[in-house]
């Protein structure tokens, strides 16, 4: 790790000494950059590569049109937004990273594939002279301390996913255990259907949902703890499994709203009524999510503000643009939606969809 970085460091103390010595301008971000395009926007002729590691994520594919509707918004041309799917694999992220970087674009905007390919990516943005934006999967505390050590243009635009975890205990604490309790044997009846393995999301969510819970003093009883790799089917599978085996619970805590969907279709296909003979909670607050919040076959959401993660990504890459520096944290408030607010929110994220469709 440390031959790593030193190696990075010196390459491009090298590449800076060498782009000096020809006189061109030694910043990659775009200043030096022929501007004859802007006329349309500022950042016309700055180009942008995304790397998303999915896009048929429900809750990215949001993430990602917001932030290249926001990328344009503030002046950036929509075909030098360059934007890749990784289909969750890394080796294909990796490619794609080093596509992008050959393809000289300013600023990399990357939702890693996991966590462990970030040390590679950053390595290749920072050889390349390409600053970087973390976003949606944090990469480890040892990478990020590089980061700041070494004074690396690399940032992480996130949510810390402990609030996310605490707020689903707390949506089913607001209802009592009384409520909670359908068959008062004294425990909670639960499934637990997690997002993908590894993934700090899903960890932090899994274990503070839990423990918010049980510190309030409530007795827990998991009848099905399942990765359900964040998608609605899987979920639907997992929960349709559970039932059919005679196991089931009086809660189901999502690590997100794909899932509680799925699982709430699990229910009704099976002769159950969501909001009353069990009780769901997700995170992200999906349209249909929040639709069914406000019905009532949804106890609750968490809201993953993504107009605020994507639109805090792109400031932060127009400030690297811009030769200014960032954070290598910026974080994002999770916010709590129950039927009081569903419809509140659902005005927020019905905006952002109607402007990302012009
Ligand atoms: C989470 C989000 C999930 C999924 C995941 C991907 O923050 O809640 O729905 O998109 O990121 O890593
Ligand atoms: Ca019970």
């Amino acid at each position: 790790m440390k031959n790593r970085l030193v190696y990075m460091i010196v390459t491009v103390m090298l590449c800076t000494v060498l782009l000096a010595g020809c006189g061109k301008s030694i910043d990659f971000r775009g200043s030096g950059k022929d501007n004859s395009l802007s006329s349309q926007g500022p950042y016309s002729g700055t180009s942008v590569g995304v790397c998303i590691y999915q896009l048929s994520d429900n809750f990215m594919s949001l993430f990602c049109d917001e932030l290249v509707n926001y990328l344009i918004s503030q002046g950036f041309s929509k075909d030098n937004i360059i934007v890749y799917g990784s289909s969750n694999d890394q080796a294909v992220q990796l490619s794609q990273v080093e596509e992008l970087i050959s393809r000289k674009v300013d600023v990399l905007i990357v939702n890693p594939v996991n966590s462990s390919v970030a040390a590679s990516i950053t390595e290749l943005a920072v050889l390349g002279g390409i600053p970087l934006v973390y976003i949606n999967r944090e990469p480890g505390a040892e990478e990020e301390s590089y980061w700041e050590q070494y004074d690396l243009d690399v940032t992480y635009v996130g949510c810390d996913a402990r609030q996310s975890g605490i707020y689903q205990g707390e949506l089913l604490l607001d209802m009592g255990q009384d409520v909670l309790d359908i068959n008062k044997d004294g425990k909670i009846q639960y499934y637990m259907i997690e997002g993908a393995p590894e993934n700090i999301d899903a960890g932090y969510r899994t274990m503070y949902s839990l423990s918010t819970l049980q510190n309030a003093g409530l007795e827990m009883d998991c009848l099905l703890d399942e990765v359900g790799n964040w998608d609605m089917t899987t979920a639907n599978l997992i929960t349709a499994k559970g039932i059919a085996e005679g196991r089931i619970p009086e809660v189901v805590i999502a690590n997100n709203d794909a899932m509680a969907i799925g699982a709430i279709n699990a229910f009704l296909a099976a002769g159950y009524m969501p909001g009353r003979d069990v009780f769901v909670v997700g995170v992200d607050a999906l349209p249909t999510a929040l639709e069914k919040v406000s019905q009532g076959q949804m106890l609750g959401t968490v809201f993953n503000d993504y107009i605020s993660q994507s639109h805090n990504a792109a400031d932060a890459a127009i400030r690297y643009l811009n030769s200014e520096k960032n954070e290598h944290y910026i974080g994002c408030e999770y916010i709590k939606v129950d039927a009081s607010n569903a419809d509140n929110i659902y005005s927020i994220v019905s905006a952002a969809s109607a402007g990302a469709a012009k």
